[in-house]
């Protein structure tokens, strides 16, 4: 006797299982007959584990406009705009913007998300709010709060008091910004001393790290360092690197085996990565996105992170890390069918890797959290981002949608047969 089983659905390597859940543990896999309090019919669906982002800034979003749009489209315009946006939000307002945010997640089966909260304020109101969210949505996300001095542990004066105050309340990575330092020399101290904070409190390391054009911008060179220097091997991560686009190509062939061997991982942000870097170019213009296929081709964890919706950096964005996963695979030129199930991979098992989800993934004993989506693979779901048509978080179905099939009334096609579906290619034809 199950409390609820997932019927039929095909999961991401391609199996044709049910799913068995007891409480909010996954029971069984395979095939199984037994009562269920509850079925779902996922025949000819994809069955997947949960989406995962392990870079996105809650306290920003659904913000955009607010108190003006970032006419530049550059990022250090918008860290102005977010600092004019401080000066005037609320603790309630924080709180329900994301709580917001968090509901659009659920609905896409996105259940395990890393956030920064800045803490470059010395009333610590978005944490605050951050916190009371991270409470609130717990029985359906996952959230895990990065302390994040934006505007820079040294160039802030009260920065640094103030991540160490965040931490104390309970945020649980440690993060930071060298580059936005105002000089190299403090980028590189600010770096260490991030380091060795989350070294001292057995914390994870996750810092906006050469978010820039400059191929001169080296901190993921010292975030290395100090990952093995410290014995932070497996917790570090370096997001963005988008100066490793711009990096002479004989230095970035020392440093990616570097990265590997103090298993510093990487998460990219395509969607914002595309839109903010080259914005000081002419043409031609820098994609500034980091190596994702040569760092995986060592053996380092690349994720795909979605970093901004609607916000001062970003004008759009819906929460779907397909849509993060379609950008990546674009931009990075990952389009080969191996390639495209591992953009797939990213924005799952990867993300929850480095997030360190110990009990994430479709196996029994695992935490009992998936979405069913209507494609036939993962490959027709980043082509299409199709609806999720069932949600389970932690044993509990917390989002359904009907199956939205277009009815065409177009005039006869003699002698050839029209797809039920155009718009779904995967088992639908006929
Ligand atoms: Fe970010």
């Amino acid at each position: 006797m199950f409390d609820l089983i997932v019927k039929g659905g095909t999961l991401p390597d391609g199996t044709v299982a049910d799913i068995g859940i007891r409480g909010d543990r996954i029971a069984a896999i395979g095939q199984i007959e037994a009562e269920a309090g509850q079925v779902i019919d996922a025949t000819g669906d994809l069955v997947s584990p949960p989406f995962v982002d392990p870079h996105f800034h809650m306290d920003a979003t659904l913000s955009y406009g607010t108190p003006r749009i970032n006419a530049s489209g550059t990022l250090l315009e918008g860290i102005g705009l977010w600092g004019e946006l401080k000066q005037v939000m609320t603790f309630e307002q924080v709180r329900d913007r994301a709580l917001e945010y968090c509901d659009w997640a659920a609905s896409l089966g996105l259940l395990a998300i890393r956030s920064h909260v800045d803490t470059c304020d010395d009333s610590l109101l978005g944490v605050e709010a951050l916190l009371d969210v991270r409470k609130q949505v717990a029985p359906y996300i996952d959230l895990q709060l990065v302390a994040f001095p934006q505007d820079g542990l040294y160039r802030d004066p009260t920065a640094l008091a103030n991540t160490l105050r965040a931490l104390d309340m309970g945020v649980d990575v440690v993060g930071g910004i060298p580059h936005f330092e105002r000089s190299m020399e403090d980028g590189r101290a600010s770096v260490t001393a991030l380091c060795e904070i989350a070294a001292e409190r057995g914390l994870m390391v996750d810092l906006h790290c050469d978010e820039t054009d400059d191929p001169l911008s080296r901190h993921i060179e010292t975030l290395t360092f100090e990952t093995q220097r410290l014995g932070l091997q497996g917790r570090v991560a370096g997001s963005h690197l988008t100066s490793m686009h711009s990096m002479d190509n004989y230095y970035v062939s020392k440093l990616l085996p570097l990265m590997a061997e103090a298993q510093v991982a990487a998460i990219p942000n395509p969607l914002i990565n595309i839109v903010l870097q080259g914005r000081h170019d002419t043409y031609p213009k820098r994609r500034g996105l980091t190596r994702v296929k040569e760092m995986q081709a060592l053996g380092i964890a690349v994720g795909w992170g979605q970093d901004c919706v609607l916000d001062p950096w970003y004008s759009l964005g819906t929460g779907d890390m397909l849509d993060v996963a379609f950008m990546g695979l674009h931009v990075a030129q990952m389009t080969s069918p191996a390639e495209m199930r591992r953009c797939f991979d990213m924005v799952t098992n990867v993300n929850a890797s480095i997030m360190g989800l110990a009990d994430y993934g479709l196996r029994v004993g695992a935490q009992a959290s998936l979405v069913v989506l209507d494609a036939g693979n993962p490959i027709e779901a980043l082509r299409l981002r199709p609806d999720r048509l069932c949600v389970v978080a932690k044993g509990k179905v917390i989002a359904q949608r009907q199956r939205n099939d277009t009815v065409l009334s177009l005039p006869e096609r003699p002698g050839s047969v029209r797809r039920r579906h155009p718009a779904h290619s995967g088992g639908t034809a006929g």
